[in-house]
């Protein structure tokens, strides 16, 4: 984020009829810099390939137009012109251009904030991989990338969890305490075999306190945590958080978390 600076807000380029992939990466290539170095005009061949590559080319292009890049990734794209694809959303951010996610089924404000690629790799540094992101939707799964996943329509709390689980619960009143009663539930009769749970930091609540006489271990993030929103912007909670860890590779936990705030482990 050191590198998000806010320009004057312009339109975003028009998508051409005719654009080509491997043509979009060479021009690309030798462009990139520090923010502050960048034109325009590059950051704005990388928003042409973001519509292209992940909104598909919308409507109004050609079949043909359209199958040319139908194995084609906006990620891929990042990768072969050599930046994370949260770098490109932030280029976009600066330049106050709407980043261009699809939007999957309903966003009620607020209960939509997405965990960053940092602390999914933490999670599965610790898990070994995520069986189940039980509260979810397709645009997170970008970053997640959980064997499975349940969205709103499908109703997260009303299936069975199993295996590796990583919540990071909606917050929202009562959801966030149903969440952590599903998982504390499921965790009990084995169904669940770890767990992390991300959450605000709102020790004085019941559900934190529920999840803490459960949990092994607690690490309290030394500052915050910038989720994205689907449109690609980074949020700036107003507290820190916390990572409850459930499992009985604590030492793990400790390990990996310790670097990401104060571990505290919880006496059984
Ligand atoms: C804070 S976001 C976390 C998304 C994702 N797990 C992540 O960490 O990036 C919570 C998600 O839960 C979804 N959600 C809300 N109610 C749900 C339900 N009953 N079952 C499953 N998912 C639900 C929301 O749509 C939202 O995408």
């Amino acid at each position: 984020m050191s590198d998000l600076i806010v320009y004057e807000k312009t339109s975003p380029p028009e998508i051409p009829e005719e654009w080509d992939y491997d043509e979009s990466v060479k021009k690309v290539k030798g462009q990139i810099y520090k923010i502050r170095f960048m034109t325009e005009e590059t950051i704005g061949e990388i928003w042409i390939a973001n519509q292209i590559l992940d909104g598909r080319g919308g409507d109004r292009k050609s079949a043909d137009w359209k199958s040319k890049v139908k194995n084609l990734t906006f990620d891929q794209y990042c990768q072969d012109i050599g930046i994370a694809k949260q770098t490109a959303y932030n280029w976009f951010e600066s330049f106050q251009w709407k980043s261009p996610r699809r939007l999957v089924g309903k966003f009620t404000g607020d209960i939509e904030n997405y965990t960053p690629e940092k602390v999914i790799s933490s999670v599965k540094d610790v898990l070994g991989d995520i069986d189940l992101d039980p509260a979810s939707n397709l645009i997170a799964q970008d970053i997640v990338k959980a064997r499975k996943y349940y969205t709103e329509k499908e109703d997260g709390l009303n299936k069975v969890w199993y295996g590796r689980v990583f919540l990071n619960p909606p917050y929202k009143y009562p959801l966030i305490e149903n969440f952590i009663n599903k998982l504390i539930e499921e965790y009990q009769i084995k169904n669940v075999i770890s767990a992390i749970l991300l959450t605000n930091n709102n020790t004085d609540t019941n559900w934190f306190h529920k999840a803490s006489y459960v949990s092994s271990a607690i690490c309290f993030t030394k500052g915050r945590i910038n989720f994205y929103k689907e449109d690609g912007t980074i949020t700036q909670p107003t507290n820190g958080q916390a990572f409850f860890y459930f499992g009985r590779n604590r030492e793990v936990f400790t390990n990996v978390f310790s670097k990401q705030g104060m571990v505290v482990e919880i006496i059984d």
